[in-house]
């Protein structure tokens, strides 16, 4: 058997100017000590626009608590674009996420991912996880928010029989719901899991209404004593946050503490953008008139600069690009900071002016 150290010695002196491990990541493509990469060994359709993408993780990952996500790198034309996916595998699994194809690198990551591709990926992280001790839960979610709570479900029910989780899951329709039948299998088994399916487009025909009680009542008459977990679009989470505030206001205690909600994009103050700027991308040579509303991330990246990225939505710090001069304005308060020198974090601050970025 070859050993590895050997290899990469070999691979040094035969090729230049090719990096050892560069040579090793073609032999093993999961080898590099640079950059966690990951093999993808199955992919299930969910619904018309979903698929679940499961992955071999190299060296270097951490098992994931469930509700986390990771950061995933995928290459398009040659560019490197990440993103964030929660990881909808049950805890203790093999991780896997599951995709809606919404957008450009998610459109891309469900039309095209097949077995034996590679993925670039970051170790799990985030805060959005099952309470330390058992309690009755509420999962509320719509669309591809019920991707972090299935692992939660996948995690909890078939191992706790002391699980009360009632999950209320909104989708347009039976065929656009993620999970449906797992759902209603899992509910069969286990009588600690109660599935409400609420569809806007069919047997409800409207949205679940958050702005008061009324429809949780339906569904959930005891929500207020439930620790509550919510994923989903802006608007359904900032209703969500505002019936418990109300709730709290008027003297359900339980209900202060206990929504925690995920957000897959950030939370912008309306009119925060100003009168944008010239922005120059120096190390790239690039110059860009960016209106005040658009983030310098997306300034870069249209304008074609390879600009770090991960979650964008000012949670991973993943795209911290030095300031060479100007002043930028923080989208989700309108604040305008700057100094030279700066780490800005690029997806969510705008130009507020001309502004130099060292990349
Ligand atoms: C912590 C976290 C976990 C996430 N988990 C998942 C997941 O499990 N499954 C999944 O499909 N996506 C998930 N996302 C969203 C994902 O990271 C991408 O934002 C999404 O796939 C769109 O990327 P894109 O390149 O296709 O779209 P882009 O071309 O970049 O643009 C799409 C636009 O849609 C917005 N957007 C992002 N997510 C949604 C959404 N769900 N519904 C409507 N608009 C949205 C973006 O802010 C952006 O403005 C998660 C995001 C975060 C931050
Ligand atoms: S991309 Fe995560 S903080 Fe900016």
């Amino acid at each position: 058997m070859v050993r590895i150290p050997a290899l990469r010695r070999m691979a040094s002196l035969l090729l230049t100017p090719l990096e050892p491990e560069d040579v090793l990541s073609l032999v093993n493509p999961l080898s590099s000590h640079r950059q966690l990469r990951g093999v993808v060994t199955k992919v299930t359709r969910e619904t018309p626009e979903s698929r679940t993408i499961h992955f071999r993780p190299g060296r270097g990952w951490n098992p994931h608590d469930a509700g986390q996500w990771a950061r995933i790198g995928v290459e398009i034309d040659g560019v490197r674009h990440w993103r964030s996916y929660s990881l909808s595998a049950p805890a203790g699994a093999d991780p896997a996420i599951t995709v809606t194809a919404i957008g450009f690198v998610s459109t891309e990551l469900v039309r095209r991912t097949k077995v034996g591709d590679i993925l670039f990926l970051d170790v799990p992280q985030g805060d959005f996880v099952l309470p330390q001790h058992p309690r009755p839960l509420l999962m509320l979610t719509a669309g591809s928010g019920l991707t972090p709570v299935m692992s939660m479900i996948r995690t909890l029910v078939p191992r706790r029989p002391d699980a009360d989780v009632v999950l209320v899951h909104s989708a347009r329709t039976r065929d656009d719901a993620l999970f449906h039948d797992e759902l209603l299998e899992l509910a069969d088994q286990f009588p600690g899991l109660k599935v409400v399916h609420w569809f806007t487009r069919e047997a409800q025909g409207r949205r679940l209404d958050l702005t008061d009680a009324t429809d949780l009542e339906t569904v959930c008459p005891d929500w207020r004593g439930r620790a509550a977990y919510a994923c989903g679009p802006a608007d359904f989470l900032d209703a969500a946050t505002a019936l418990w505030d109300r709730a709290a206001a008027e003297g359900a205690a339980e209900a202060t503490t206990a929504l925690t909600i995920e957000r897959f994009a950030p939370v912008l103050l309306p009119g925060a953008g100003g009168e944008g700027g010239r922005v120059t991308f120096e190390k790239s040579d690039k110059v860009v008139d960016a209106p005040g509303d658009c983030t310098l991330l997306d300034a870069g990246e249209q304008a074609g600069v390879v600009m770090p990225s991960g979650c964008r939505m000012g949670i991973c710090r993943s795209c911290l690009t030095p300031l060479v001069a100007g002043q930028v304005r923080d989208l989700r308060t309108g604040e305008v900071h700057g100094e030279e020198g700066e780490l800005i974090q690029t997806c969510i601050n705008a130009a507020a002016g001309p502004v130099h970025l060292d990349i």
